[in-house]
């Protein structure tokens, strides 16, 4: 296990959008070098780059067109290699993403499994072996090259499937299994990718839809069994390597699969989205002020998996990510600020999402951008300043436009406000670095009750209590202790802590 994520906090950036240093409109490596203090500043460590290697992008990147290359739009390999030292000079990691489940359907070694003729690649993606077998259950296109098959897809049509075999074979023409040579070699290729960015000085990878790999995998045994053989390549030629899993599923992502760290996704109705997003716009999130909300839910699903994973791996939160409406969308600013207290100080590994720290808006109504859909509101340009398109780029037309609005927060704007999200979020950063016990994994007392709130967890020394509801609560404490930081108004004395509406309270005792 690589110690580095003991005391990681992860910036997430959105290459397209963070910082344009040629005046194309469109971000770029360049532009996030320049950009490394601020991260520094912030007190994160490390960086997950969403993908940069060349690509049509009808996904946004996440349709690979060449893994090995990065897309000329964001500068060359040379970049990014420049973009790995100077990290490291600052003490920060940068963890690519790796998109193994799928490529571009420009892809050259799509190009040649289409050919009709069979070949080096013919077994690399999943064909039928008749155009006129289309089976329902499978996502497939038809019809469309001169190969006589049809192909599946992993996620948007343009996003053919890579071929690691199926765990329960319905269709023996077409369907290996996960342990054929043919499977094996598409297993190989994904490990070569690896090793050519690990060798360059990448530090790991965030993993796109880990679990997507082998078809008909129903509990997931043999798709964990891949990433644990990846892994074990880790722990041996790259050990300080990290993998972070697109899985939400801790006990197979971690325990299984081998993953160092898996992200706790926001889907309908689970522990992260009853905590932030749930209900009509978000009206029954435990951290809308309404008190519809119900912490139980969160723990019965979070506890029973930390508890099973938290001596393998890490179980990360995110503050948003590049495929969700950001929470500005969901939760008023107070909340916010408590949902980052949240976030900062439990265990596992946080994520921040560019520009959370300064509170940027969800865009809704933005026209769809490189197959962003709903998503396109989440990814907009970087609010850096007051100058030419909030300093994001100097375009006339940037790739999509920056927030129009007179008051759109920016970093000059936020930074030296002492009432902003980005005091809070920088504060908890530099609290979470300073306090061994808020740091990783550890001892985890998490104190609610059924449909009540306030809400509280101790981490060895430190106790974090939350009142996200509108009204004032005073109650009985077992822990007393010294303040170390809260937001809105919250006391402690003799063991009885009074919390005003929406605030939060860390004492060390
Ligand atoms: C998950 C990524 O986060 C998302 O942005 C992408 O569209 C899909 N995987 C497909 O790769």
């Amino acid at each position: 296990m690589p110690e580095w994520l003991n005391d990681a906090v992860f910036y997430e950036i959105y290459p397209q959008s963070f910082n344009d240093s040629d005046g194309d409109g469109i971000g770029d490596i360049n532009g996030i070098i320049e950009k490394l203090d601020y991260v520094k500043n912030l007190g994160c460590n490390a960086i997950w780059l969403n993908p940069v290697y060349d690509s049509p992008f009808m996904d946004a990147g996440y349709d690979v067109r060449d893994y090995k290359r990065v897309a000329p739009r964001y500068g060359t390999n040379e970049d990014l290699v420049r973009l790995f030292e100077q990290a490291h000079a600052r003490g920060i990691k940068i963890l690519l993403d790796l998109v193994p489940g799928h490529t571009s359907d420009t892809h050259p070694w799509f190009s040649e499994a289409k050919k009709a003729e069979e070949n080096e690649y013919s077994n690399r993606y999943i064909f039928t072996k008749t155009v006129w077998d289309a089976p329902p259950q499978y996502r497939m296109m038809c019809g469309i090259c001169e190969r006589n098959g049809n192909y599946m897809v992993n996620y948007f049509s343009s996003q053919p499937a890579l071929n690691y075999g199926f765990g329960e074979i319905t269709h023996p023409d077409w369907q290996l299994p996960p342990e054929h040579p043919e499977c094996q070699k598409t297993v190989e290729a994904i490990k070569d990718i690896m090793r050519f960015w690990l060798e360059k000085g990448a530090d790991g990878f965030r993993v796109d839809m880990a679990d997507s790999l082998v078809k008909n995998d129903d509990d997931k045994t043999a798709t964990a069994k891949i990433w644990r053989g990846v892994r074990e390549m880790l722990d041996k030629d790259y050990p300080e390597a990290a993998m972070v899993a697109e899985w939400c599923n801790p006990q197979r992502a971690i325990n299984d699969g081998g993953f160092h760290m898996d992200f706790y996704l926001d889907h309908y109705g689970n522990g992260y989205s009853r905590l932030f997003r749930y209900g009509e716009w978000g009206d029954r999130a435990v951290f809308n002020k309404n008190g519809k909300g119900d912490v139980k839910a969160f723990a019965d699903e979070y506890l029973p998996n930390y508890n099973l994973s938290k001596d393998n791996g890490y179980i990360s939160f995110m503050t948003n990510n590049h495929d969700m409406p950001r929470v500005t969308a969901y939760l008023d600013k107070q909340a916010i600020k408590l949902a980052d207290a949240f976030i900062f100080t439990m265990p596992g590994v946080p994520f921040l999402y560019y520009g959370d720290e300064i509170d940027m808006r969800y865009q809704a109504d933005l026209v769809s951008k490189e197959g962003g859909f709903s998503r396109t509101g989440s990814r907009t340009p970087m609010q850096w300043n007051s100058g030419k398109n909030l300093g994001f780029s100097e375009s006339d037309e940037p790739y999509l436009p920056v927030d129009k609005s007179a008051d759109a927060p920016t970093v000059e704007n936020q930074k030296d406000d002492p009432d902003s999200i980005y005091r809070v979020v920088t504060d908890l950063i530099a609290l979470r670095h300073k306090y061994p016990d808020l740091r990783g994994n550890g001892e985890l007392e998490f104190m609610f009750e059924e449909g009540k709130v306030p809400f509280a967890f101790r981490r060895g020394k430190l106790v974090m209590y939350f009142n996200p509801l509108g009204v004032e609560f005073e109650f009985d404490t077992k822990y007393n202790g010294d303040v170390i930081y809260k937001l809105g108004g919250a006391e402690i004395e003799n063991g009885k802590i009074k919390m005003q509406p929406q605030s939060f309270l860390m004492i060390e005792i």
